[in-house]
């Protein structure tokens, strides 16, 4: 997070006294960028910089299921297990990329290369299923469709 500092300072004289605590998000999605994942001690350090309670910025971690605590793997299929999704084939979805990738959620392959996840509505029930690969959005999709992207990401 050290390198992130001089940013960190520049957005945080962009807003008054008192207002730390609307500084947590952004900064955190600057980490993530940058490391990939949100560590313990990037809590520490952020925290500190702030000066706003540790807790504080990890109930913001727990709450927002984009930020991830651990390293993912070079391709984060995260696809939604909400209702939309599910009554439109979601969760046979699931199930066909268990057994492409040989994970379970919140598993990554032994290559490193899929990390898969399953989240709650991401927002795009009308072309549902829908998943999101990093940050691209995959959507209207069927096994075949999974099938040729993970061709396409191997
Ligand atoms: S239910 Fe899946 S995107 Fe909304």
């Amino acid at each position: 997070m050290r390198s992130l500092i001089p940013e960190f300072e520049a957005l945080r004289a962009r807003f008054p006294a008192g207002f730390a605590s609307s500084l947590v998000l952004p900064c955190l999605r600057r980490i993530q960028e940058e490391r990939g994942y949100v560590a313990d001690e990037d809590v520490e350090e952020l925290a500190a910089f702030l000066g706003v309670p540790a807790i504080q910025i990890e109930e913001v971690l727990t709450f927002y299921t984009q930020f991830r605590r651990r390293p993912v793997g070079r391709w984060h299929l995260q696809l939604c297990r909400n209702v939309s999704c599910s009554m439109r084939g979601g969760e046979r979805l699931i199930e066909h990329l268990e057994r492409r990738l040989g994970v379970r959620p919140g598993e990554t392959t032994a290559d490193g290369r899929f990390t898969l996840s399953t989240v709650e509505c991401l927002g795009s029930c009308g072309t549902a299923p829908a998943m999101m690969v990093n940050e691209r959005y995959v959507e209207s999709l069927s096994a075949e469709a999974v099938d040729a992207l993970l061709e396409e990401l191997r």
